[in-house]
């Protein structure tokens, strides 16, 4: 006589997303196995972890266990739906390297497996088989009836991109992160770096794994290089490439912060009675405040241009006019904080009652 019961045993956190899944523990004719509640969720390219637990009476002695994967309307899955087995020729092709168990220590009593590489074909239910002594110590197995569910959609995840703050001509560099903690085969991470809507390189890094706890590892890339001015808002795209194909990639648009040479141009010489027309103008990001000064009459800052205005059109210059002349002479000064001010003198010319000089 089969008796089924139940009870909510344990709380376990996912790495992955952080949330907390409920297992639910089954017993019957003395075995008993915790499978989650509910349906566990993963994405192609990453893997999926199974947690489970068993125990047995003591009149069993457990000595090893296969994992089948098959539809879930079968009562019992098949020897060819074998995904986990102590010999590995057993296991169908596609899965001998992906799966394997997060704790070999069979008296533990821990039967959760990790599949890596998953596709969306990984979808579906895993059934758990114990072989092991019975009490006359004759081999024994036990499936049960109870069953994990795996729903592994496309993935969705993107790779992390870390920026820092990049100087123009100080070493700069961008981490990629690819999603997942797996320990599966290492995706590969490919840069591509477009300046002016013009790709300027592509290349493959190979990539760097650091552990982090039992079964679970970051796989990231870095990418450092020079930063020029050129490279303010060039894009940079990563892309985590999965086996069989399964792509995910993010771009970031670069801030670099530049100065270019301030320059004024303008005519200096003028006739009395015209306008002076200077123009002072600074490429930079972020953009500059440039000021205008006058002198010797005064120091006073009688212009002050927030070259602001102009971001994002790479034009950051305005015009100045003075439009009141008396004849004399006067020093103009254009400065930018960063820079020296850059010093003119201008005077009107002489006289030309034609209108040439
Ligand atoms: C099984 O073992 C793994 C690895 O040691 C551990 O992370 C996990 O929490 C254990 N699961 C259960 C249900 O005890
Ligand atoms: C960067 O990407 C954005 C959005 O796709 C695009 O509008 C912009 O022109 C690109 N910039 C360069 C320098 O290619
Ligand atoms: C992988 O995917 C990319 C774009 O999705 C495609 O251009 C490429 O041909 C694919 N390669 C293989 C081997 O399927
Ligand atoms: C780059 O600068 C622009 C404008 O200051 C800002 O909106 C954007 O968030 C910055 N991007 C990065 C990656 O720092
Ligand atoms: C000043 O010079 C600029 C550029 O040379 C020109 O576009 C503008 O019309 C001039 N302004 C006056 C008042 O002459
Ligand atoms: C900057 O923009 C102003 C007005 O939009 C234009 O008159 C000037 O020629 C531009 N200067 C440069 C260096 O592109």
């Amino acid at each position: 006589m089969a008796v089924l019961t139940w009870i909510i045993l344990l709380v376990l956190v996912n790495t992955d997303t952080g949330s907390s899944v409920m297992l639910r523990k089954r017993c019957m004719l003395g075995f008993c196995v915790s499978f989650p509640e509910e349906e566990i969720k993963a994405e192609a390219g990453l893997c999926v972890v199974i947690p489970c637990s068993f125990s047995t009476s003591s009149s069993f002695t457990p000595q090893n266990m296969v994992w089948f994967k098959c539809d879930a309307s079968k009562s019992k899955c098949a020897e060819s739906d074998i995904i986990f087995h102590p010999n590995r020729r057993k296991v169908q092709d596609g899965f001998r390297e992906r799966v394997s168990l997060l704790e070999p220590d069979l008296s533990l009593e821990n039967c959760s497996i990790i599949v890596n590489d998953l596709t969306e074909s990984d979808t579906g239910s895993y059934q758990l088989r114990l072989n092991g002594l019975n009490y006359y110590g004759n081999q024994e197995g036990f499936t049960f009836p109870v069953r994990a569910f795996v729903s592994a959609k496309a993935l969705s995840q993107k790779p992390t991109v870390t920026v820092p703050p990049l100087t123009e001509g100080q070493q700069g560099s961008l981490t990629c992160t690819a999603p997942g903690l797996c320990s599966g085969s290492g995706p590969k991470i490919t840069w591509t770096w477009t300046e002016g809507g013009k790709e300027e390189f592509r290349f493959t890094e190979s990539i760097s794994v650091e552990k982090m706890t039992e079964g679970t590892w970051k796989m990231s890339s870095t990418l450092t290089f020079n930063s020029l001015a050129e490279s303010h808002d060039a894009n940079v795209t990563c892309a985590v490439r999965y086996r069989n194909n399964i792509t995910t990639l993010e771009t970031v648009t670069l801030n670099v912060t530049y100065v270019k040479e301030i320059k004024v141009s303008g005519a200096l010489i003028i006739r009395e009675g015209e306008t002076l027309n200077l123009t002072c103008s600074l490429d930079s990001f972020p953009p500059s405040v440039l000021t205008w000064t006058k002198s010797p009459e005064t120091t006073e800052t009688f212009l002050q241009i927030n070259s602001n205005d102009f971001c994002g059109s790479n034009n950051n210059s305005r015009s100045f006019q003075l439009e009141r002349w008396d004849g004399k002479f006067f020093s103009f000064k254009c400065k930018n904080r960063r820079f020296r001010p850059i010093h003119l003198y201008s005077k009107a010319s002489q006289y030309d009652p034609d209108g040439k000089s």
